[in-house]
């Protein structure tokens, strides 16, 4: 079942230096592809479509202005099940929670800081696709 889903290395992970360690990981998976790849500063009407879902709730104000902190890097990644995948290499949304092994559990100590975005469903991964790469087919 070949996809295509949308990943954020968010403002930490691009501070931090490891763009390479994260990319690096979802490339060298078998029969996935990186097919688009851009480093943006996100604006906050971007930021508001995106995390939409969670407008309201404590963490909202917070990760919002976390997010615009500085430069992400936005890709698309295209494969056999690679909605599942690269959430499954990032772990859960908690890194302390995360195993060791995955990126959010390997690199992070904080929920909000929590390295990378990647689509929860297809239907997630359809709509941010459009957002942040309204010129890909
Ligand atoms: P969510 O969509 O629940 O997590 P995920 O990124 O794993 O899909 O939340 C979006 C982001 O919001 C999450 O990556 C980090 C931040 N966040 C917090 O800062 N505090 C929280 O309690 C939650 C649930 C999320
Ligand atoms: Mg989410």
């Amino acid at each position: 079942m070949t996809q295509r889903t949308l990943v954020l290395l968010k403002p930490d992970a691009v501070r931090r230096g490891l763009i390479g360690e994260i990319v690096g990981r979802i490339e060298r998976k078998a029969n996935w592809r990186i097919t688009a790849l851009e480093l943006r500063t996100l604006d906050h009407e971007t930021l508001e479509q995106h995390y939409g879902e969670h407008k309201g709730r404590p963490f909202y104000e917070p990760l919002m202005e976390f997010m615009a902190s500085g430069p992400v890097v936005a890709l698309v990644a295209e494969g056999e099940r690679v909605i599942e995948g690269v959430r499954a290499l990032a772990g859960p949304t908690d890194p302390i929670a995360a195993a060791p092994g995955s990126i959010r559990g390997d690199f992070g100590t904080i929920t909000r800081e929590n390295l990378i975005h990647a689509s929860d469903s297809e239907e997630s991964a359809e709509r941010e696709l459009k957002l942040f790469f309204p010129g890909l087919s």
